[in-house]
């Protein structure tokens, strides 16, 4: 059969409001055109995270059910720690409310004033928490990612040559442990390849530094691995999963995402005296180690979705959606980053309207639109995440690209939302010589994308 069917039906069903173009176009008026201000309540088909917002199975409500909700030693804990013991292998699994607490008590154990971690590309907490530390965020995204309409197998690469020089410049000693993001989500949400992780970890052992995983979506990229590097044609997924992560020391992991949960975390590791200064952290704001922020029924949801993500049905209707939306926008003409990631798929707003100039905000002009046009919400990464003002002169710096990054919740939207969603993208592409520029009315001094206020006109 050629028609790609959702791998589940649905038993629970969330009713969408839909809303009318006039409506649309109040909402987000009120909203300071910022797609964040939004009520989600007024949003149709909701692409702004894949974080958190998938639907669970029938087999993890009924664990959430039998979640042990004892304080210490819960049977949850239990399952929870066997199951990443068992994909991911190491030793010491400790769980965090998030992905950005087990980056908070890794960095802040590890780094400090001096120091660089490198990583093929740092999410935007990972950064954040790195340069909290007093640490540089150093990103090394391989050459080929540079052209994003080029087509490639593993754009999401580390540069293992600029790994190299940056640790002969820097010396090993300021270089506490490299990161590799897998997939690489600031990098188009393209995959990471196992040889490239090899080499990584080949560069790290012999320097004695060690080698993270940044595991989010550990199970998407298992299925490029097996899709296009020679030799995991027949191999599991599991398997590739567990190769994967014995080439790393130890992992940061947001169980939001390939966790398929709504909530939760972990940071793991083999090395036994780490662990203990990190379960002294934890202890300190998020809880007693066999929780962690978490509820027991939290714990038992990741140990049942963390076997589900690494189902084959599962991994090929995933990826396959996302790839049907990203080929049937570039085959119409819109510019996207190729190919398509796993979790999302990412418009070049500064080739889907050339003559909106960056720092007119392409990419807000993008989401308003599609807003408008449809009630879809998708996030701008482009100036208004990453643009800054000249040390200098104070003038503003556009960013190094204008993407609009449509991430698809898992497991949530058909099929035919998918069709709504290229109908809609390509009646604004239809017309895409008339959309105009924003400006910033008012912004926060960081991360200003969630709050700033815009105003038509550039
Ligand atoms: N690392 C990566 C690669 C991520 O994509 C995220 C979150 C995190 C770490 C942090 O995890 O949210 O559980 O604290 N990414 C979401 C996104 C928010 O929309 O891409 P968290």
């Amino acid at each position: 059969m050629k028609t790609l069917i959702e791998p589940f039906r649905i038993k629970s069903v969330e009713p969408l409001r839909l809303t009318t173009r006039e409506e649309r176009e109040r909402l987000i008026r009120e909203a300071s055109y910022n797609v964040f201000l939004l009520r989600a309540r007024d949003v149709i088909i909701d692409l702004l995270t894949d974080s958190g917002t998938g639907a669970m199975s029938a087999a993890q409500w009924a664990g959430v059910m039998k979640g042990d909700e004892s304080y210490a030693g819960s049977e949850s804990f239990y399952h929870f720690e066997e199951t990443v013991q068992d994909i991911f292998g190491f030793r010491n699994v400790i769980p965090t409310h998030q992905g950005r607490a087990a980056e908070r008590i890794l960095f802040s154990t590890l780094c400090g004033p001096g120091d660089v971690v490198p990583n093929n590309t740092h999410f935007d907490t990972t950064r954040a928490n790195i340069e909290h530390s007093g640490a540089e965020a150093l990103d090394l995204p391989c050459p080929e990612s540079r052209d994003l309409s080029a087509p490639g197998a593993f754009k999401g690469n580390l540069d293992l040559v600029a790994l190299e020089r940056t640790i002969e410049e820097r010396g090993a000693e300021r270089v506490p442990l490299v990161v590799v993001t897998v997939t690489n989500n600031s990098g188009g949400g393209q995959p990471v390849s196992m040889a490239n992780i090899r080499g990584a970890s080949e560069i790290c052992h012999a320097h004695g530094i060690p080698l993270y995983i940044d595991a989010c979506r550990f199970a998407e990229n298992a299925y490029f691995i097996r899709a296009r590097e020679e030799g995991y044609a027949d191999r599991s997924y599991l398997d590739i999963a567990r190769e994967l992560f014995s080439l790393a020391d130890g992992c940061t992991m947001s169980a939001k995402k390939d966790g398929l949960a709504n909530i939760g975390g972990f940071l793991a590791t083999n090395d036994d005296d780490l662990a203990r200064q990190e379960r002294d952290l934890l202890i300190l704001t998020e809880g007693f180690p066999t929780y962690g922020g978490l509820a027991g029924r939290d714990l038992e949801a990741i140990a049942i979705g963390l076997r589900e993500v690494l189902e084959p049905d599962y991994l090929e209707y995933r990826i396959g959606s996302t790839a049907y939306l990203g080929r049937h926008i570039s085959e119409a003409g819109v510019p996207i980053v190729q190919p398509p990631g796993g979790h999302a798929v990412y418009i070049d707003a500064a080739a889907f309207a050339p003559h909106i100039a960056p720092l007119d905000l392409p990419g807000i002009a993008l989401t308003v639109e599609l807003y408008r046009e449809a009630g879809i919400r998708s996030v701008e990464i482009g100036t208004v995440m990453f643009g800054h003002e000249d040390p200098e002169t104070g003038d503003p710096v556009a960013a190094r690209s204008e993407l609009v990054r449509l991430a698809i919740p898992r497991r949530v939207y058909t099929q035919s939302h998918i069709d709504y969603v290229v109908e809609a993208i390509l009646g604004v592409w239809e017309r895409r010589e008339s959309l105009s520029g924003y400006r910033i009315t008012q912004a926060p001094a960081v991360l200003r994308h969630f709050s700033a206020c815009f105003e038509p006109g550039a």
